[in-house]
């Protein structure tokens, strides 16, 4: 297990390139599983999340080959059961994402349930309402998610729950209904953009997929579909990690590889607390001489701020001139980083699904602990602008959705160590 060691108050300044997109490449990897032949996806990040998706998709009978430069190649190879145990998907809730494409390819399917996490619950029940209204039969048995479908049929189906929609649950219905007879309606469906690469991936895979990115989506069910070649999009929340990272540290960082239009409702937050911010097509420049202010934010499903990036914009809001309410509506109990954040010395009060931010002049280094990939997210920010060294310990959370994070910010100025962590996790700094 490694940590982090960071030594903070510099200013980061230069430019970073964006990687492909985490959550985006998960989904088109599980989608490959529905091509009678070779897929090939171009971009993909090197994550602990992605070999374990890897890992996921073997089990299934497909065989990958990783190559230069993020070129994944993925193609069927034998007709294992379609099953995905549970001893890897409890490591990989975003795997739920097979349940779709095995169910349209294989018409049967065990999915383990995926159970909670330290975000949230994480219920399925909207993924289980979209397959049952293509006619499939589905069911939970001895913690695995069971579904038949012989004949899997389109069908109208309403995604939205008490949160929104749901983005991997939009994804397992578009997935299956792509190849069912017939057409499917899906309302309320997720507007992200890794449904959008979704459906342009499936449609160049021979599926005829309408409205993606919008609430409705229209798919006409094809017979079959064949491989095809994609590139992931960039990686929207390491982007507004990175923008955040410029203004935290009162620096100038320009991420680039990125697309703008993808994160605008945070560039529009840091407008609103007085970042210069500019941008062109493929880049964001956020440059930063003075203390921002602060400002309230809800989380909502995209276009709204990310939830993926709520702990990113806390440690901001935590050195800002002002109190800032912040409101999570879409994993409401997501605040792991609030308790790690306050021993460096924020103040921060967390009231049900909102936080009260009592911004401070500066944080002071510490000793603290990643508890999930986005709060161990906002804790490399926080040490990055707080007077002196901090340790983060359990970084693998970190590895799961960031591609060496320690190289990008070393190349804007920052300090940040990668250190084995031999002494443990219960010692003492
Ligand atoms: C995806 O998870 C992402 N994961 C998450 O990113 C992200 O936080 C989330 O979307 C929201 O943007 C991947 O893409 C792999 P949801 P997903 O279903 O699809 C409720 C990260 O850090 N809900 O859109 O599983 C749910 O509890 C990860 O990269 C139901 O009620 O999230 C939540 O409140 C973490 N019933 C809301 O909907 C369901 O059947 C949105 O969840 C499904 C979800």
């Amino acid at each position: 297990m490694d940590k982090f060691v960071i030594q903070g108050g510099r200013r980061l300044s230069g430019k970073v390139k964006i990687g492909g997109a985490k959550n985006a490449a998960l989904i088109l990897m599980a989608a490959s599983i529905l091509g009678r032949s070779k897929s090939v996806i171009r971009r993909v990040p090197h994550l602990s999340d992605v070999v374990m998706q890897g890992k996921i998709l073997q089990e299934l009978g497909m065989k990958l080959s990783f190559g230069q430069g993020g070129r994944l190649e993925v193609e069927p190879e034998d007709s294992a059961p379609s099953v995905a145990p549970y001893k890897l998907v409890r490591k990989l809730r975003g795997s739920v994402c097979v349940l779709g494409p095995l169910l349209g390819s294989r018409r049967h399917v065990r999915v383990s349930m995926p159970g909670g996490c330290i975000i949230g619950t994480r219920p399925i029940d909207l993924h289980v309402k979209g397959l049952r209204a293509l006619n499939a039969d589905v069911r939970v048995e001895h913690g695995y998610v069971v579904a038949d479908a012989p004949d899997l049929r389109g069908g109208e189906v309403y995604m939205g729950g008490p949160f929104g929609s749901t983005v991997l649950g939009t994804a397992n219905v578009m997935m299956a209904a792509s190849v069912a007879k017939g057409r499917t309606v899906i309302h309320c469906a997720a507007c992200e953009p890794e449904i959008q690469d979704l459906a342009k991936f499936l449609n160049k895979m021979g599926a005829r997929i309408r409205g993606a990115g919008s609430p409705t989506i229209t798919i006409n069910g094809v017979k079959e579909l064949h491989g095809a070649e994609h590139e992931v999009i960039p990686d929207r929340i390491e982007a507004i990690t990175f923008m955040l990272a410029g203004a935290i540290t009162k620096g100038d960082v320009t991420v680039t590889h990125c697309r703008p239009e993808h994160v605008s409702a945070a560039i529009d937050k840091l407008q609103e607390m007085g970042a210069a911010v500019t941008k062109g097509r493929n880049w964001v420049r956020v440059a930063c001489n003075r203390r921002l202010k602060a400002a309230d934010m809800t989380t909502l499903p995209y276009p709204g701020l990310p939830t993926d990036a709520q702990a990113q914009q806390m440690a901001l809001l935590s050195v800002s001139n002002g109190t800032s309410v912040v409101t999570e509506k879409v994993f409401p109990d997501r605040f792991m980083h609030i308790a790690e954040l306050n021993r460096m010395g924020a103040d921060i009060r967390k009231e049900g699904p909102t936080a009260v931010v009592v911004g401070v002049p500066r944080l002071s280094g510490a000793p603290v602990m990643a508890s999930d990939l986005r709060a161990s997210a906002g804790l490399v920010l926080a040490a990055l602008a707080a007077k002196g060294k901090s340790v983060i310990r359990r970084v693998y959370h970190i590895d799961r959705g960031y591609e060496r994070i320690e190289e990008k910010f070393k190349v804007l100025n920052g300090r940040i160590s990668r250190v084995p962590d031999e002494t443990g996790s219960d010692d003492e700094e």
